[in-house]
Parts: structure tokens; sequence; C-alpha cells
């Protein structure tokens, strides 16, 4: 995990953010769950990369927003996270699921900002270290990737 602390998101950034996020859930391929995610995050060549959650007919097969959205982030040659949203279906503010703060942590600072979303509102803004507390990284390896 970078040591660096994390540039702050201008107010363009963050609709930025909401915008793509946003547009990826109605992409989302959800035919079990109906619970359609998007996901975008800002590298840190202040580029926006999205993602959306697809399902799987084997259930534990699909995949989530965020883990989509960091792989299009590291297609586009960027391992350094600068901002996160997720939005989900409905009323409520979703957080990323566990295994995803696992590897947002991969690329985000523990200040990493990660923001949320509902049908209609941005909702509360966490970091990652509030998600993820004593995480284990590639740090802790001994080995700088
Ligand atoms: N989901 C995400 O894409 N991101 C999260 O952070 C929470 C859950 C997806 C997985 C599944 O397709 C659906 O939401 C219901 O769990």
């Amino acid at each position: 995990m970078t040591p660096n602390a994390t540039p702050p998101l201008s107010t363009e950034q963050q609709q930025q953010l909401l915008d793509a996020a946003r547009a990826a859930q109605r992409a989302a391929y959800a035919p079990y769950s109906r619970f359609q995610v998007g996901a975008a995050v800002l590298d840190d060549q202040g580029r926006i990369h999205a993602g959306c959650n697809v399902e799987n007919a084997a259930y534990p097969e699909g995949v989530c927003a965020e883990a989509s959205a960091l792989s299009s982030m590291v297609l586009a040659g960027s391992t350094q996270l600068r901002a996160v949203l997720v939005v989900g279906t409905g009323g409520t503010w979703i957080t990323p699921c566990g295994g995803c703060r696992q590897k947002l942590r991969e690329f985000g600072a523990p200040d990493l900002p990660v923001l949320t979303a509902n049908a209609t509102d941005m909702g509360p803004r966490y970091t990652l270290s509030e998600l993820l507390p004593q995480s284990f990284g590639p740090d802790h390896l001994g080995t700088t990737p």
C-alpha cells in the first residue's frame, strides 16, 4: 500500500465518478439477484474507469462492480487508486463487500476515499482504512509490486 496521502477529490471529479458509476450500473448483468451495482474508480492519472456486476448461473462465479472497475484500471496501465464510488440498487447506500475491500486495498492508500450513492443521492463517505482496518497488503510480503 502506498504511504503517500491521497490528493483531495474535486467536486468535478466526484461528479464524474457518479456519472460513470450510474452509467455502468445501467449495464449490469444481474438477472439472479436483480441487484444492479455500478462502480467507478479514479486513478493517479486522473482517469476514471467504470465497472458493473456480472452474475453467472453458477452463482459464485459472479463478479462485483468494483472488481470489474479495477480490471479496467489495470488494463489501462494504472495500479494507483485515488477514489472509488459505488452505487447500488434502490434507496440504500452500499459499501464494497469484504472481498472488494481487499481488492481495493491492493491499489489504494489507507486514506483512499470510498464514496457511496443510491438511486438519487450521494451517501456517506468513508476511507478504505475505516472499511478495512488492520488490513493485510503487499507491504507485508516484503516485496514491492
Ligand atoms: N455486488 C457488487 O457488485 N458490489 C458490492 O460491493 C456488493 C455486491 C453485487 C454482487 C451481486 O451480483 C449482487 O451485487 C448482489 O449481491
